[in-house]
């Protein structure tokens, strides 16, 4: 049983369709305030589910980081969080994202996975209302820090630990059984390059369509922002990762986050601690340092265009894509 745990945002949209036309077994969307406010990322996260044809609840959650000032990413994600598309949906978002999670895994303990691809503000907040239902997760996946590569929201700072860097603290504070983390040490190779996004263009049809249009903004911004070509989709890695174990190679670690300062939204990563070291900083989690980009490629691309495997494996061979 998987919640994706959402600030949709363009990568988490398409992280949410891949999720959607999988076998996994997504049994809901909780939503937080990140990439843009909660009420429209609600929106943009049905209009994902309509896209995948699934009809699964999404259930709003925190509107804002713990103490820390909110600040979204409309710079890089569009007004909307979407390209700007404003897409209309048919259905609403519920409210109680926090006790959803925590009644979920009191019905099903140790049988519950988050797959966390935000800002960490609800999942803080179930651990702050309920520790010991949250330590019943079987397991929490993290899209988010940076152990050995610069940051995106400063030179040592990923978004969504920068956004609610108490919330991230308060997180791996918990010793939550089975956390692992990706960050950008591996989100960074995951490139939807320009002619894999041509590609889907031409694929055609309404799905192809949205994927190519909730892109264009993202794909301005990187170019504006760092002469890169094409845009790294982060989100979709850790659904990836759900599907094929084998995509990522995770290293035992301690976490811990920066809440204030120069670095704050820093996450502080030890590999190797000598033994001594061990009562003060624990093994909390695992960080992925290792990633396969073609095995990630072939499963989205087979998943959420199976209609479409020849034509992706024809690019491929032909060397217009990775
Ligand atoms: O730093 C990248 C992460 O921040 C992604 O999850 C993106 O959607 C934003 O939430
Ligand atoms: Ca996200």
């Amino acid at each position: 049983m998987i919640i994706l745990d959402v600030d949709p945002g363009i990568d988490d949209s398409l992280a949410i369709v891949l999720a959607l036309k999988s076998k996994l077994d997504v049994i809901a969307l909780t939503v937080s305030s990140g990439n843009i406010e909660v009420n429209q990322g609600s929106i943009n996260a049905i209009k994902a589910c309509e896209m995948a044809k699934k009809d699964i609840p999404v259930y709003k959650g925190a509107t804002k980081p713990l103490f820390k000032e909110y600040v979204d990413s409309q710079d890089t994600h569009g007004s909307d969080g979407l390209s700007g598309m404003y897409y209309k949906v048919k259905k609403e978002a519920m409210d109680g994202a926090i006790d959803f999670i925590l009644e979920t895994i009191k019905a099903n303990p140790y049988q519950v996975t988050i797959v966390a691809m935000g800002p960490l503000t609800n999942v803080a907040l179930a651990i702050q209302k309920d520790l010991e239902t949250m330590k019943q997760l079987k397991e929490l996946v993290i899209m988010g820090g940076a152990a050995k590569i610069h940051g995106n929201c400063s030179p040592v700072a990923e978004y969504n630990f920068w956004v609610d860097p108490d919330a991230a603290k308060q997180v791996f504070e918990a010793n939550l059984p089975n956390v692992t983390v990706a960050g950008l040490d591996v989100t960074y190779d995951i490139l939807f390059s320009p002619n894999m996004r041509e590609m889907v263009r031409q694929f055609g049809g309404e799905l192809a369509e949205y994927v190519h249009n909730i892109t264009q903004f993202y794909v301005d911004f990187h170019w504006a922002q760092e002469r890169t070509l094409g845009c790294i989709i982060n989100d979709p890695l850790l659904v990836a990762y759900m599907i094929d174990r084998s995509v990522l190679e995770a290293f035992d670690c301690h976490i811990d986050v920066e809440t204030s300062g120069i670095c704050i939204g820093e996450s502080v990563v030890a590999f190797d601690i000598p033994e001594a070291y061990l009562p003060l900083y624990p093994y909390n989690a695992k960080m992925c340092m290792k990633v396969d980009k073609t095995k990630f490629f072939d499963i989205f691309f087979e998943t959420i265009f199976p209609e479409h495997i020849e034509d992706y494996r024809l690019m491929k061979k032909r060397g217009y894509i990775l």
